[in-house]
């Protein structure tokens, strides 16, 4: 038991620090003032985040926590040493960070819920500091694709690409289907399900990951209707892939399915499926084209607080509602 908490810790704080170094190029092509300092707000966030999953290590862990503490600060994104893949990959342009804070910190808040459930106390209490904090981050995720929908310079199919590859990969972030660490780690009482207080229903112990990933799915879709509803006229509908599309973990691994509706495809039709739905190089490269030519492919942020005077400010919706700001 004491191992497996150590590593729930262990893999959550690496995660924190691992944020702040895959987004360290991206002051220089801030698009405004206001989004370098919430830049700024997010990454000194992350920073505390990390640290507190330390001190929990050091106090309550012995020698191997100090060991386990020093090696997570030692360990770099971009020396490919971070403990979970997805968490190495440099996120070096404006968009790739909104769909990062948006979506992965999203994951994160759901990760958070569910340690806030925990029995071990110093980390279950430490959650709530935490989840107040994510809301910005997925905040400034949100209103960031909010705001380039609404500007129309990025072409909407682009952005749908964009959100395939981030969302799908999102999916992955809450583990394998039939895990058996996180069957223990409920019966342990080291971590709950995302919906804890109000789901009554006995729990599907083989089934908890999937389980939590569905109500991620839910929330997601849920936002990406508000952010498709303030598109420019005359753009495609943007969508939640389907939970099967794209996964490299758990049961549709490595397997074909339709982005949009799940339906599975053969071979030849789900590579065009992917070169029409996932960006390639291509992509990127007028991406970049975009963000570094045009002015306005993001509408202004008019009439909001100084995120870094704002700091450490509780917002009431952290906990309870899926966007802010
Ligand atoms: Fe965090
Ligand atoms: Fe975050």
């Amino acid at each position: 038991m004491r191992d497996a908490l150590m590593n729930l810790i262990v893999y959550q704080g690496d995660t924190e620090f691992a944020s702040v170094e895959q987004q360290r190029f991206l002051f220089n092509s801030a698009p405004s003032e206001y989004d370098r300092r919430a830049l700024t707000r997010v990454m000194i966030e992350e920073m505390r985040h990390g640290w507190q999953m330390c001190a929990l290590l050091i106090e309550h862990f012995g020698h191997s926590g100090k060991v386990e503490a020093q090696k997570m600060l030692e360990r770099r994104a971009f020396e490919n040493k971070r403990l979970l893949g997805s968490f190495n990959e440099d996120v070096d342009n404006w968009l790739d960070f909104f769909c990062y804070t948006d979506f992965v910190d999203r994951d994160g808040k759901f990760q958070l819920q569910m340690l806030k459930y925990s029995a071990f106390a110093p980390l279950g209490r430490s959650m709530s500091y935490m989840l107040r904090e994510e809301a910005f981050h997925m905040g400034t995720g949100n209103t960031g694709l909010q705001r380039i929908a609404e500007a129309g310079v990025v072409p909407g199919w682009l952005l749908q690409k964009y959100l395939n590859k981030w969302i799908s990969s999102a999916y992955d972030l809450f583990g394998t289907d039939h895990s058996s660490s996180a069957h223990w780690a409920y019966v342990w009482g080291l971590k709950g399900r995302y919906d804890e207080p109000k789901n009554q229903a006995q729990v599907e112990l083989d089934d908890l990951n999937d389980y939590n990933r569905q109500l991620y799915r839910d929330e997601v879709a849920t936002l990406l209707a508000r952010i498709s509803a303030s598109q420019k006229g005359g753009q495609a509908e943007l969508y939640t892939p389907h939970i099967k599309f794209n996964r490299q973990i758990g049961r549709y691994k490595g397997m074909k399915f339709h982005s949009r509706t799940g339906e599975p495809m053969d071979d030849k039709p789900y590579q065009e499926h992917l070169e029409e739905f996932m960006p390639s190089a291509k992509d990127r490269k007028l991406l970049l084209d975009i963000l570094g030519a045009e002015k306005n492919w993001i509408t202004p942020r008019i009439g909001v607080r100084d995120p870094l005077e704002t700091i450490g400010e509780p917002r009431k919706s952290a906990m309870t509602t899926p966007i802010i700001n």
